[in-house]
């Protein structure tokens, strides 16, 4: 196994689930120091077991700005610097157009969006000089999806970000890139859908509209994070990589 991250310091927001803890064993398991969040304490500290090695686990709400600066202070104490971000919280449900409401749009921006801006924007005095920030983007963010407009639209905007940002950090060679997953196997998706074997149904439906012919796997995500965040990506920058087994391109 590769060490792409020995002695790096690794920062990923809602890793305590899904993508961000398939990215935070992936990170770990190649020699990083990684800080994991997410707002439930007892999915907190199983995570960290889960996951291993020297990982700390904060508990934060990262559409909290107070909650973000004690994530901030936690990694100061510790390690002082951050090489990767992976600024990953997220989620979204479903309302179609005509039963949208303000607390559904509050909710959503406040994470996506919101979550995201500062959770990098806050990282700033930590992240080294040629760090690497990775967002979490979505296929939702480039095409329609019915009843699904507003996560779209939050990730449209994380996936904006990164094009300003580039130009913003660009005295500090620090590299910006979003990841886009298709439908992914994850507990988010299934609460998407609306658990269980209704759930179970959609996926089974979505696959046959992709043309890998299945949803992909959090591990999936977690290689391209990891490539992105390294140094074989040292001239992407700005870029949006879909890992959604071609969905988007049809
Ligand atoms: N799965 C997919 O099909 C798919 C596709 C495209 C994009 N995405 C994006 O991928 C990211 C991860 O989603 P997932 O599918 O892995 O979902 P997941 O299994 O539900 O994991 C979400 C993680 O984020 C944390 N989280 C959510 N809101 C948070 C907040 N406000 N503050 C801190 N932590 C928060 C959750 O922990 P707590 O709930 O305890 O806070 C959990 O650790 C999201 O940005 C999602 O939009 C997912």
């Amino acid at each position: 196994m590769a060490h792409r991250f020995n002695n790096k310091v690794v920062v990923i927001t809602g890793g305590t689930s899904g993508i961000g803890l398939a990215t935070a064993k992936a990170f770990a398991a190649e020699g990083a120091a990684v800080f994991i969040t997410g707002r439930r304490q007892q999915v907190l500290e199983a995570a960290v077991k889960q996951i291993g090695g020297r990982v700390t686990g904060v508990r934060a709400d990262m559409s909290s700005l107070a909650d973000i600066d004690r994530v901030y202070d936690a990694v100061q104490q510790q390690y002082a610097q951050i090489d990767v971000l992976f600024a990953n919280a997220g989620g979204g449900d479903m309302l179609p157009l005509g039963a949208i409401t303000e607390e559904q749009y509050q909710r959503t921006f406040d994470t996506n969006v919101k979550g995201t801006i500062f959770t990098v924007q806050k990282a700033l005095p930590l992240l080294k000089d040629g760090a690497s920030i990775v967002l979490t983007g979505s296929t939702a963010g480039a095409s329609g999806t019915s009843a699904f407009s507003i996560y779209g639209a939050s990730k449209a905007a994380v996936r904006n970000l990164a094009r300003s940002w580039i130009l913003d950090l660009k005295d500090r060679h620090i590299r910006v890139n979003v990841v886009s997953p298709g439908p992914t196997e994850t507990i988010g998706l299934t609460d998407v859908f609306g658990g269980g074997e209704q759930a179970q149904g959609v996926k089974d439906f979505l696959a046959t509209q992709i043309p890998a012919g299945r949803v992909g796997r959090p591990e999936e995500i977690a290689t391209t994070v990891l490539f992105l965040a390294s140094d074989d990506a040292s001239f992407i920058n700005g870029a949006e990589l879909f890992v959604d087994g071609g969905l988007t391109q049809i």
